[in-house]
C-alpha cells in the first residue's frame, strides 16, 4: 500500500498555486511512479479570490496557521508566501510542530537558514529549499547529491530572469534601460517595484545559498558585492557586442587562496561562453569542479509551473526518505568570522570615457592608467563627436584593461574625475 502524506500549502500566489495545480494534477502519476499517496490537507490564503480561481474545495480552506499545524494529517507544510515576516513566523511555528518545511523563499532561507535548520533537527524535521533559488533548475540537488565529489572553486550564475530579459531585449532591440522595463513590466516580467530584481538584491540571497553550499561555509549576503543594471546604457552593450563580448547580470562565487569572492554586478563575458547564449527570462548556473570540469544547468528560473516543479520535487524527496539529509555547509552564525573574503577582487574591465578630442590627451589618459598599475589591452575610439555647450569637442573612447584589481580601476577613475579631459561614462567588469 502507498504510504499516506498530507501536504499544506501556505500562500496561494504564483509559486503556491502552481504547486497546488501540480500536487492535484499530478497526484496519480506520484501514487504510480514514487509509491506515494501525496494529498494536499490544507490551503491558508486570506484570499478567497485566489482559492476559487483554483478551485479549491471549502473543507481545504484553513482560517490559521494553528488549525493548519493541528491538523495530524498534515505531514509537511510548503511555504510560498514570500519575505522574512509572517513566512518565518508560520515556517518556525510548523518545525517546532515537528512539520516538515519546504519552502521556495531565498530571502528566508539566505538569512535565518542556520536557526531554521537548528530548529528543524531538533524536532526531528526536514527543512528543503531547491525553489529558492533558479526556479525549476535543481541547483540545490545538484550541489547536495550530484558533485560533492568535487572540490568547487568557482560558479558563475544568471539567477535573475527579469534582468536577463531586460539585457536580452536591450541588446536585441536596442532599446534603452527605461524602455525596456518598462515593456517587462507590462508583459508581467518586472514587478511594479522592480528595485530588488534590477539593483541586484534577489540574485544576491541566491548567490549567497550558492556559494555557501558549493565553498561549504557560510557566505552571508551582506559580503556579496553587488551592482545592479539600472545605470547600463544601450551603446555600452552595443559597443561590447563589437569587441566579441555579451553583457550578462552574473552572480560571481570564486574560492580563492586569498579567500572567498562573491559578487553581483553587470559583467561582459565573450560572446562564445555558453552563458552568453542563455537569453530572456532563463537562468542558468555554471559550475567548475576540480574532477567533474565544467557543468552548465539551464532552464526557467521563475514562474508558476518550473517552480512548482523545484517544490514539488522537494515534497516528494521529503515524502520518499526517512532519513534526513540537511545542507552540508556549516550555516553557522560563527561559521563566518574564520572566513576571509575577497573585496579588492581582481578582473578585467571595459571603461568608457567622454574624451576631449584634442592632441596629448590620450597621453595623459593612459598615463592615469600605467600609474594605477593598470595595463591596457585594447583603446578605440568612436567616430561619435559630441559638441558641449563651449563648443568644446568630445568623443567616446573604449578602454579594455588587462586583469587588474578592483581598487585600481576605482582610484584611476577617481583620478580622471578631477581632470577635464576625460569623464567616465561607463565601467564594466569583464570575465574572461
Ligand atoms: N524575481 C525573480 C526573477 C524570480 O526575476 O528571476 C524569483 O526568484
Amino acid at each position: 500500500m502507498a504510504k499516506k502524506v498530507g501536504v499544506a500549502i501556505l500562500g496561494l500566489g504564483v509559486v503556491g498555486g502552481g504547486t497546488y495545480q501540480t500536487l492535484v494534477d499530478h497526484h496519480d502519476f506520484y501514487l504510480k511512479t514514487q509509491k506515494v499517496d501525496l494529498t494536499v490537507e490544507a490551503v491558508l490564503d486570506k484570499a478567497e479570490a485566489r482559492l476559487d480561481a483554483l478551485g479549491v474545495p471549502e473543507d481545504l480552506r484553513a482560517k490559521s496557521i494553528d488549525e493548519v499545524l493541528a491538523n495530524p494529517n498534515v505531514d509537511i507544510v510548503v511555504e510560498t508566501i514570500g519575505g522574512v515576516g509572517v513566512a518565518k513566523v508560520f515556517v518556525t511555528a510548523a518545525l517546532r510542530n515537528g512539520k516538515t518545511v519546504v519552502t521556495s523563499n531565498k530571502e528566508l532561507i539566505c538569512k535565518h537558514s542556520h536557526e531554521l535548520e537548528d530548529i528543524a533537527k531538533r524536532n526531528g524535521c526536514g527543512l528543503y529549499y531547491e525553489a529558492s533559488c533558479v526556479g525549476g533548475v535543481p541547483i540545490i540537488r545538484t550541489l547536495l547529491d550530484g558533485v560533492q565529489a568535487n572540490k568547487i572553486n568557482k560558479m558563475m550564475g544568471i539567477v535573475n530572469g527579469t534582468t536577463n530579459y531586460i539585457l536580452t531585449k536591450m541588446a536585441g532591440e536596442g532599446a534603452d534601460y527605461a524602455e525596456t522595463l518598462k515593456e517587462a513590466q507590462r508583459l508581467g516580467y518586472a514587478e511594479f517595484d522592480p528595485t530588488n530584481d534590477v539593483e541586484g538584491f534577489d540574485s544576491t540571497y541566491k548567490l549567497s545559498i550558492l556559494s555557501s553550499m558549493a565553498f561549504h561555509t557560510k557566505v552571508p549576503y551582506t559580503k556579496i558585492f553587488r551592482e545592479g543594471i539600472s545605470g547600463i546604457a544601450t551603446e555600452d552593450i552595443a559597443y561590447g557586442k563589437e569587441l566579441g563580448y555579451t553583457l550578462k547580470l552574473l552572480a560571481i562565487g570564486k574560492n580563492t587562496e586569498k579567500g572567498i569572492e562573491v559578487r553581483v554586478h553587470p559583467t561582459f563575458i565573450p560572446t562564445a561562453h555558453p552563458l552568453a547564449s542563455v537569453n530572456d527570462a532563463y537562468n542558468a548556473v555554471y559550475l567548475c569542479g576540480d574532477a567533474v570540469d565544467d557543468i552548465m544547468l539551464y532552464g526557467r528560473g521563475a514562474g508558476a509551473l518550473p517552480t512548482a516543479s523545484a517544490v514539488v520535487s522537494d515534497v516528494i524527496y521529503a515524502a520518499t526518505h526517512t532519513e534526513i539529509k540537511y545542507s552540508t555547509f556549516k550555516n553557522t552564525a560563527n561559521a563566518e568570522r574564520n572566513v576571509k573574503f575577497v573585496s579588492n577582487f581582481a578582473s578585467a574591465y571595459y571603461i568608457r570615457l567622454s574624451v576631449q578630442d584634442k592632441a596629448g590627451v590620450l597621453a595623459k589618459l593612459t598615463g592615469v592608467f600605467a600609474r594605477n598599475g593598470i595595463s591596457i589591452v585594447e583603446i578605440e575610439q568612436k567616430g561619435k563627436k559630441e559638441v558641449g555647450e563651449n563648443g568644446e569637442v568630445r568623443v567616446p573612447l573604449i578602454i579594455v584593461t588587462h586583469q587588474t584589481h578592483e581598487n585600481s580601476v576605482k582610484n584611476a577613475v577617481a583620478k580622471l574625475g578631477e581632470t577635464d579631459m576625460a569623464k567616465v561614462e561607463a565601467v564594466i567588469r569583464v570575465e574572461q
